[in-house]
C-alpha cells in the first residue's frame, strides 16, 4: 500500500502522514525535508540557490544524517527549498530514491508535492491536502514560536503566498493535485477531524 499526500505549505499533510504512517505501520518518507536539505548544504556552502551543479551534487550527496537538524524545519529553509525545488535537475537527482522508497514490500506514505502526480502514479491513496492561506499562515506561526522562532503571522502569511506561488508556477512537477486525488480541506478540522477523514478516505480505497 501506498499513500500518497500531497498539498501546500502547512496544510497538515505532514501530521497527517506521520499519524497514517503509525496507524498502518508503514515507513514514513516526508519529501520535504530532502529540498530543504539540499539548500541547506548550498548555503552552508556559500552557494548561489540557482547554482545548478552545486545544487544537483548537494541533492545527490544527501545522507540520512542530513535530515536531523532542527534548522532543516525552521523558515528560511522552506523559502530556500522552493527555490532549489524548481531546478529540473535537482528534482530529476532526488527521484530514484524518493520512489525506491515507496517501493519498498511493506509499503509507505510520501508526503510532498509531486507525489501523486510523479513519484508514485500509482500510489493506492493519493490525497491533496488544502487548507486557507491564513488557517495555514496560523499554524505555521504557532509551530515556528513553539520551536523558538520569533515570527510574525503577516510576515508568515507572506511567506506561504509567495511559496505557494512558486511551488504551482513552476514548470516542472508545479504543485497540483492529481486528477484521481482525493481533496481534503482541512481549514476548518482540527488534528482529530483531519485524521478521522483521511481515515475515511483510505479506508475506501482499500
Ligand atoms: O513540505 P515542505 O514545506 O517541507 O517543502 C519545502 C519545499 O520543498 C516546498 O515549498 C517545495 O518547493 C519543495 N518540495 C517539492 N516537492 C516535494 C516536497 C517539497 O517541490 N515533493
Amino acid at each position: 500500500m501506498i499513500i500518497a499526500l500531497d498539498g501546500p505549505a502547512a496544510s497538515g499533510k505532514g501530521t497527517l502522514a506521520r499519524k497514517l504512517a503509525a496507524h498502518y505501520g508503514l515507513p514514513h518518507l516526508d519529501t520535504g525535508l530532502l529540498y530543504r536539505a539540499t539548500a541547506r548544504t548550498l548555503m552552508d556552502g556559500d552557494a548561489r540557490l540557482d547554482d545548478v551543479a552545486k545544487a544537483v551534487a548537494a541533492a545527490r550527496g544527501l545522507a540520512l544524517t542530513d535530515f536531523e537538524e532542527d534548522r532543516l524545519r525552521g523558515r528560511e529553509m522552506g523559502e530556500a527549498a522552493s527555490v532549489v525545488a524548481a531546478i529540473p535537475e535537482v528534482r530529476a537527482a532526488l527521484i530514484d530514491m524518493q520512489r525506491a522508497f515507496a517501493q519498498r514490500p511493506q509499503g509507505a506514505v510520501l508526503d510532498g508535492r509531486d507525489i501523486g502526480t510523479v513519484i508514485a502514479p500509482h500510489a493506492t491513496v493519493k490525497i491533496f491536502v488544502t487548507a486557507s492561506a491564513e488557517a495555514r499562515a496560523q499554524r505555521r506561526a504557532l509551530e515556528l514560536r513553539g520551536r523558538g522562532e520569533a515570527v510574525d503571522y503577516h510576515a508568515i502569511l507572506d511567506d506561504i503566498k509567495k511559496r505557494d506561488a512558486r511551488d504551482s508556477a513552476r514548470a516542472d512537477a508545479p504543485l497540483k493535485p492529481a486528477p484521481d486525488a482525493k481533496i481534503l480541506d482541512t481549514t476548518d478540522l482540527n488534528v482529530e477531524g483531519a485524521l478521522a477523514a483521511a481515515l475515511a478516505i483510505t479506508e475506501a480505497a482499500i
